[in-house]
């Protein structure tokens, strides 16, 4: 997860207890319990230069590396929280996971090659038993370092049918992939893209909401993950 304020929320509900930071990162470890699960809510922590949090490619790579070189987990998540377009029936507060592939919208290499490098096209897990079962919506993830969009941008996502906007996923995805870990996202609306209202201040208004319904489905997605026949990832319950 990028900010604290979107992780506030699922590390209070699954009670997550901070372990060791990882120098000279800045990313910071919450670790809890679900069943016999070991789950941990990993952030980006807060950049040390400029005192914001660390959001975007660059830190959610180092971060994703870091626990996967610690934790080796079973599976990734990429939670947070995103823009969805009104035009794709998206409304505030709705919780998506991600479908397809993870691309990115602000890496225009006109190359031979390197043009498909840019948008990366990393694999999401199959979503759609868990979107199915949890009454979640399943959409394209779409990833750049901007908040905003510009015309190129806009032509980009349009091309790949983005639905969920957001400055992480594809980098986790781009590291997953590496890492040969299954991986998905799981991403809150907090603003509409196509809205005429500015997406800072739709997102500055809805954050505190949209990470509180992201808590939520996150716990209910954890518990699909680890518990039903149809995850995508195995049935913990079967495995010792
Ligand atoms: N995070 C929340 N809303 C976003 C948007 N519209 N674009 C990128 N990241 C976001």
């Amino acid at each position: 997860m990028a900010m604290e304020a979107e992780a506030r929320p699922i590390i209070a509900a699954l009670g997550a207890v901070e372990t060791d930071c990882a120098p000279p990162l800045p990313a910071k470890f919450f670790v809890a319990r679900v069943l016999d699960c070991e789950v941990v809510v990993a952030i980006n922590g807060r950049d040390p230069r400029h005192d914001v949090d660390s959001i975007g490619t660059e830190a959610a790579a180092l971060t994703t590396l870091e626990v996967v070189r610690r934790f080796s987990p079973d599976v990734l998540i990429s939670a947070g929280t995103a823009g969805g377009w009104q035009s794709k029936d998206a409304r505030i507060g709705d919780v998506y996971v991600s479908r397809g592939e993870f691309v990115h919208h602000d890496r225009r290499i006109a190359i031979p090659g390197f043009d498909a490098y840019g948008v990366g096209s990393y694999p999401s897990v199959d979503t759609a038993a868990l979107a199915e079962v949890l009454g979640l919506k399943q959409g394209i993830v779409t990833t750049s370092n901007s908040l905003d969009e510009n015309d190129d941008d806009r032509r980009m996502i349009a091309i790949n049918g983005g639905d969920v906007k957001e400055m992480e996923a594809a980098a986790v995805a781009y590291v997953a992939e590496l890492a040969g870990v299954p991986m998905l996202a799981v991403k809150a609306i907090t603003d509409l893209v196509d809205h005429h209202t500015a997406t800072a201040e739709q997102f500055a208004a809805n954050l505190a909401m949209a990470s509180s319904r992201l808590a939520g489905e996150l716990v209910r997605v954890i518990q699909f993950l680890m518990g039903s026949d149809e995850s995508p990832v195995g049935n913990r319950r079967s495995t010792s």
